[in-house]
């Protein structure tokens, strides 16, 4: 593997052109990828449940995203817990906090930034809200930040002219800004050391055709649809070299929770000599968690996948299960790229060696 060095300039503004999560005039508006890519509409919400509702419904999705929008979601908690209780806004925060932090189990982003700004609370005398406002941005600040450095380490790991292959969406909508998988794509794809970007359209959500496809068009990177089922196909018919995914919540011996069929294509990843990247920030990884056997997987509406659009498309009488995430062993990972530099051959100790421990 090629593992040079690669310059991501971080103030192009090529690299944004549009905000997921955005704080604006006192709320907190998020870009409804419910609705994308036939339409560009913007939720503005002003209270921390209509935030969990939001983050439930995936309006805002991804985890690094869904982390984002849950600290502001305390910010919105606070100025109404002041409003409330003045001085006791401490205790009358507790049952919004609780709220987001029910709003989806697997990503352990949302449980972590709502743990950060908590740690504020104590320090803050007075009105809270510019404060942990103050703490929110940082959160989100960090994220666009580490998410440079993973692009950096990761099209850096990429041997050249290399055919990838991604599932879900990982990107700046996922994100605080520029992505983690859709990172190391687009630069590599800067540095023109990428052959082909493949994008399965990811069941039943539909995050690879509706939202990756959308995000690397716009930065004018082509992307090659493939129904999810014919990922392995790919890898043995096209000679793919990488399959570069993110994460919901990686364990201390780095196991991997993310979207649904992540697993799968792990497994044929490894059948047909296809390395397997993982990259996800520090706030993924879940270090009480000594492997993926504990991670809770989100089960969500059998609707999801009876239906499409609005109609239905199972035979009616039909029942549907739909957990939307798994979880790859770690001994199924080549690497995975983080802030804190790269975790080859993952296991408890190159874990603790890079995350700490
Ligand atoms: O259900 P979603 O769309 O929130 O699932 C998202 C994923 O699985 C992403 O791959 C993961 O959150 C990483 S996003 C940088």
């Amino acid at each position: 593997m090629n593992r040079g060095e690669v310059h991501v300039e971080q103030s192009s503004a090529a690299q944004e052109s549009f905000r997921a999560v955005e704080w604006r005039d006192g709320a907190l508006q998020l870009l409804d990828q419910r609705l994308l890519p036939q339409r560009e509409e913007y939720l503005t919400l002003k209270t921390a449940p209509d935030v969990a509702q939001a983050i439930h419904d995936m309006a805002v999705r991804g985890a690094p995203a869904i982390g984002i929008a849950a600290a502001y979601g305390v910010v919105l908690a606070a100025r109404a817990a002041w409003q409330r209780a003045g001085n006791g806004w401490r205790e009358a925060i507790e049952a919004d906090l609780a709220h987001l932090a029910a709003a989806r189990p697997t990503a352990v982003n949302l449980r972590w930034a709502i743990k950060r700004m908590r740690g504020r609370f104590n320090a803050i005398q007075g009105e809270p809200e510019a404060a942990l406002l103050a703490e929110a941005r940082a959160i989100h600040d960090e994220d666009r930040a580490a998410n440079f450095k993973m692009a950096r380490l990761g099209a850096g790991w990429l041997p050249p002219d290399a055919a990838v292959l991604t599932h879900c969406n990982a990107g700046a909508l996922a994100t605080g800004g520029y992505g983690t998988a859709l990172g190391v794509i687009r630069a590599a794809h800067a540095r023109g050391a990428l052959k082909a970007v493949y994008v399965n359209e990811t069941r039943p959500w539909l995050q690879g055709a509706r939202l990756t496809a959308w995000e690397l068009l716009r930065d004018g990177i082509p992307v090659t649809l493939l129904a999810d089922a014919a990922a392995a196909h790919l890898m043995a018919t096209r000679g793919i070299d990488c399959v570069i995914v993110g994460a919901d919540r990686i364990a201390a011996n780095g196991d991997t929770a993310n979207k649904i069929g992540t697993y799968m294509l792990a497994l044929s990843a490894r059948a047909h000599g296809v390395k397997f990247m993982v990259v996800a920030p520090g706030s993924t990884f879940d270090l009480s968690l000594d492997s993926g056997r504990d991670i809770p997987v989100e089960a969500r509406d059998a609707a999801e996948v009876l239906r499409h659009g609005g109609r239905p498309v199972a035979a009616a009488g039909a029942t549907a299960w739909n957990p939307v995430f798994d979880v790859t062993p770690a001994g199924l990972i080549d690497v995975i790229v983080t802030e804190k530099g790269l975790i080859e051959r993952p296991d408890a100790a190159r874990v603790a060696a890079v995350i700490g421990g």
